[in-house]
């Protein structure tokens, strides 16, 4: 069945890695992570936003999750797979989604007040840990896609109060704000110009106050430019767009970050190959034929992420 992040965690942390938390909305976005994540042998977070739930339906997503569990095992690999809400936003959100049968759960209360934040993931907390369901918090502000990326205006984590919010709230990990965002734009750059470092002294810094504490990171597409090139070459309309280098993700991925989420990527790299097709088959209409294409690329894209950035292939 489905599993929790504890064990996952534990070991990502031990063997300096991070479990790969993919977002999906649809069955050949699941059936491309599950495919992948066998196929390199890794653990996985199957993420479900509110955007998610509100497009497919969380019944839906629920036991299309529970589908892919018997899926990898026809598939031939037992791995560790967990359901998590993504970014919830209420108490009643997280309680619905524990009722339901995740296994994890965030309690998003970033935006609040500290002491808002403290007692809002606490009680979450509680609620979860009845059922065994794991619980992330959010210290820390990520810039949005309008925002200017910059010190003044992006709300990075303060590393003095992450010690109280974990040893308060019980939670089991942390989302902190190191300089992503979410979204395919993450940073105002001119063409060729590098992207500024995430904040990795304020990681280390997090790491030291909470040693050995999952730490989790957002906001961390790569934007691969092949992807954002094919949408642009086939019709698509994508000016700057950027995202972290994968350089910067295996530094984090070795650290205590135990937790990546990567939506965006899949995103592009779904919508490239379906432009691509659609401009090179314009008499296809079956839709079979074009999300083929699509969900291989997915599966390639995937394994990539787990054997050469995250570092979580194999280790199922
Ligand atoms: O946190 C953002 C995720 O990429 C989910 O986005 O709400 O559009 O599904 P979404
Ligand atoms: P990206 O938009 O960088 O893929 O981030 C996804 C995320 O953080 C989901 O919670
Ligand atoms: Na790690
Ligand atoms: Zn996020």
């Amino acid at each position: 069945g489905l599993v929790n992040t504890k064990e996952m965690f534990a070991k990502a942390m031990a063997g300096k890695y991070a479990v790969p938390a993919y977002n999906f909305n649809n069955l050949e976005q699941l059936q491309a992570i599950i495919t992948a994540c066998v196929q390199t042998k890794s653990p996985v977070i199957l993420q479900v936003s509110k955007g998610a739930r509100d497009y497919a339906n969380a019944t839906m997503l629920r036991y299309m999750a529970m589908g892919a569990v018997a899926y990898a095992k026809e598939l031939g690999c037992e791995i560790p797979i967990a359901l998590h809400l993504d970014h919830g936003d209420t108490f009643e959100t997280c309680k619905s989604c524990v009722d339901f049968g995740f296994s994890s759960v965030m309690i998003d209360g970033s935006h609040h007040s500290f002491e808002d934040n403290v007692a809002l993931t606490k009680k979450v907390v509680e609620y979860a840990r009845q059922f065994d369901v794991t619980v992330e918090g959010e210290l820390g502000v990520l810039a949005g896609i309008e925002d200017e990326v910059s010190a003044e205006h992006s709300t990075y984590t303060n590393p003095d109060q992450v010690v109280e919010f974990v040893e308060r709230t019980g939670v089991d990990s942390l989302a902190i704000s190191i300089g992503t965002s979410h979204g395919a734009y993450k940073f105002k750059v001119k063409p060729g110009e590098s992207v500024p470092p995430l904040r990795f002294d304020i990681l280390e810094e997090c790491e030291r106050r909470i040693p050995g504490f999952p730490i989790v990171l957002h906001g961390a597409s790569s934007v691969l430019p092949a992807y954002v090139e094919m949408i642009n070459q086939y019709g698509g309309k994508m000016d700057n767009a950027v995202g972290i280098p994968e350089e910067q993700l295996r530094k984090a991925a070795a650290s205590a970050v135990c937790k990546i989420n990567i939506d965006s990527d899949g995103r592009l790299a779904f919508t490239a190959k379906i432009r691509e097709f659609m401009a090179q088959n314009p008499s296809k209409f079956d839709p079979r034929e074009y999300l083929k294409p699509a969900r291989a690329e997915l599966v390639k894209m995937y394994a990539a992420k787990n054997e050469n950035v995250l570092g979580s292939a194999g280790r199922a």
